[in-house]
């Protein structure tokens, strides 16, 4: 690992860990949490067991981070059981200063978005390397059921984007994923609606119509946290 990766990663971990910090000082009673996907997931996850008996349990919104829970001994439960969550954690590719979001670099974002969806308060938890002015520069990934790979192609490039079939890529929903270059996502919360109406689209990485509550940033002079501006 390069410097800078290990600067990158060793951000992840405190911005992770201030999370858990700020989750500590505000679960109310039984809490649920919701459980994004990907490497500052994973340490959210990690510092998260120190806390476990502080709330009843867990949703995960992929196959890995279940398995990371259950390894830490914390509950995790089928969402379909589960009537009300505080939180909901998870990472993201980039955020602009509205706090939209491009999410699904590690191709969970449907299950992300599932789950994100249910929590009352979404906090996003990023390296300062996630920050943009626009979103797009981050391929833009979205989940497609596999015979419709082909009709879904034609459709994004007659809007103007390049997709790139993720090879050797299935997600844990037993489908495939397009990451779309060349975007300049000038109106986010458009573009998701447009790309999710396409039929044979599961959903995109776009997190514009339900954008994070919150945002924890690591930085070099520590964690700074902000709402949409
Ligand atoms: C997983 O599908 C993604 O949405 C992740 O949340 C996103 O890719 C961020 O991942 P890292 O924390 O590994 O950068």
């Amino acid at each position: 690992m390069n410097d800078v990766s290990a600067r990158q990663e060793t951000l992840k971990q405190q911005v992770a860990q201030a999370a858990v910090d700020y989750m500590d000082s505000q679960l109310k009673n039984h809490s649920i949490v919701g459980i994004g996907t990907g490497s500052t997931a994973n340490y959210f996850i990690d510092a998260l067991a120190r806390i476990k008996h502080k709330f009843d349990g867990t949703v995960a919104s992929s196959l890995a981070s279940e398995q990371r829970l259950r390894s830490h001994g914390i509950p995790v439960y089928d969402l379909n059981v589960i009537n009300d969550m505080q939180f909901y954690v998870d990472g993201a590719d980039e955020s602009n200063h509205q706090l939209e979001l491009i999410k699904g670099g590690g191709g969970a974002l449907t299950r992300e978005k599932i789950v994100a969806s249910m929590a009352d308060q979404f906090i996003c938890i990023v390296d300062a390397s996630k920050m943009c002015e626009t979103l797009g520069k981050f391929p833009l990934p979205v989940e497609v059921i596999p015979m419709a790979r082909s009709v879904v192609t034609r459709a994004i490039v007659r809007m103007g984007g390049r997709p790139l079939y993720r090879q050797g890529f299935v997600t844990d929903n037993g489908n495939i994923i397009l990451d779309i270059h060349d975007l300049q996502i000038t109106q986010p919360r458009q573009l998701e609606s447009a790309i999710n109406n396409i039929p044979g689209v599961v959903t995109n990485g776009l997190f514009a119509l339900k954008p994070a509550d919150l945002i924890m940033i690591g930085t070099a002079n520590g964690v700074e946290t902000r709402v949409a501006r």
